[in-house]
């Protein structure tokens, strides 16, 4: 007997990026993101003006879901939304309208934890990805995590290794910073490094205990490094901007490599998949690559879309979590410190 097709609608609004995505079972038939430009004029993103963008864009973007997976509401199965971790602002738009949504439509709601939402996108249902196989490691690197899980099944999974200070996205949003460039930086950095030379200058590798990381001293030991070059030479940063972007991106590269290589040692698991915002840069997305032949590993990488915020990865976790009967009711709250179980 055929079963019925599931069809979810996801809604992620937890930091920057307003977004919707439609999924038929665990197949993405829409996933519509606006991403908000205002930030980029303050170098950083600005909750308040993040909150009020939600606002102007959930609505339109949850239309243009709809729309593009040819979906009337009415059709949804279930409602799934972000709830934490993020920003509180940013993460009420997002709740609130998938609440009343799911109240008008009286159909069942699920909540999804971001950080789960990046590592299950690998399950998307999608011709260019492959889903890894239990028990896994991910290192999502985001502007807001870093982190090593052991993921032993859908909803069983234990951090190992985090950050005890800086993500990974904001090592690279703060050096792009000191660089005088853009916000956010990290993809230009990912640029620049293209063309560099990665050896041309070193920078320290911190020491930190376990499976743990650090990023903090790597943004001060750049600025310094910065500082001083600059009182010899005014036009060191554009003269040399290749050769310190891919010198910067090797050094981060470096850091996260050691500890992943520890951690394969320490579980014994080759299975490695990579997720949010930072894996969407090419230096790592290379070298996870040749680990495969070089040590062995199985290595997983979202495709582009996936990598960076968006709903789809909110809609295949909801998907699992319908499949479970794994509700929440009208009751339920956003969280901005919500840490994965
Ligand atoms: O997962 P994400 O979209 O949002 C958070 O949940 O934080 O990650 C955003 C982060 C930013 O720090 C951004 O600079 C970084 O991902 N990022 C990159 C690249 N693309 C995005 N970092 C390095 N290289 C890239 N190509
Ligand atoms: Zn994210």
């Amino acid at each position: 007997m055929e079963s019925k097709s599931i069809y979810i609608l996801a809604i992620e609004s937890s930091c920057d990026d307003t977004s919707a995505a439609v999924l038929m079972n665990d197949k993405v038939l829409s996933n519509v993101v606006a991403t908000q430009a205002i930030h980029k004029e303050y170098g950083g993103v600005v909750p308040e003006l993040a909150s009020r963008a939600h606002q102007q864009n959930i609505v339109p973007v949850v239309a243009q879901a709809l729309a593009k997976a040819n979906i009337d509401k009415k059709q949804l199965s279930a409602i799934a939304f972000t709830r934490g971790p993020g920003l509180m602002g940013s993460l009420l738009v997002g709740t609130s309208f998938a609440k009343s949504l799911a109240l008008g439509l009286q159909i069942p709601l699920i909540e999804v934890n971001h950080m789960k939402a990046h590592i299950l996108a690998h399950f998307i249902d999608d011709e260019t990805m492959k889903a890894p196989s239990f028990p896994f490691l991910a290192l999502t690197i985001s502007g807001g995590h870093t982190q090593i899980v052991q993921v032993n099944d859908f909803f069983d999974m234990k951090i190992i290794g985090q950050t005890l200070d800086d993500a990974v996205g904001e090592a690279f949003d703060k050096s792009a910073k000191i660089l005088g460039l853009p916000y956010p930086g990290g993809p230009l950095i990912d640029k620049y490094a293209a063309t560099g030379n990665p050896l041309r200058f070193e920078f320290p590798i911190p020491k930190v205990k376990d499976l743990d990381f650090s990023f903090s001293g790597l943004k001060t030991s750049i600025l310094y490094f910065i500082q001083k070059q600059t009182k010899e030479d005014a036009d060191f940063v554009k003269n040399n901007i290749e050769d310190i972007c891919a010198s910067i991106q090797y050094t981060i590269i470096t850091i996260l490599m050691r500890k992943l290589k520890k951690a394969v040692k320490l579980t014994g698991i080759k299975e490695i998949a990579i997720g949010g915002g930072v894996s969407a840069n090419s230096g790592i997305r290379k070298i996870l690559i040749e680990a495969q032949a070089k040590y062995g590993w199985k290595t997983y990488i979202p495709k582009f879309e996936y990598c960076t915020d968006n709903a789809a990865m909110i809609g295949i976790v909801g998907y699992y979590k319908y499949k479970n009967e794994a509700f929440v009711k009208q009751d339920i709250t956003a969280k901005a410190r919500y840490l994965i179980s």
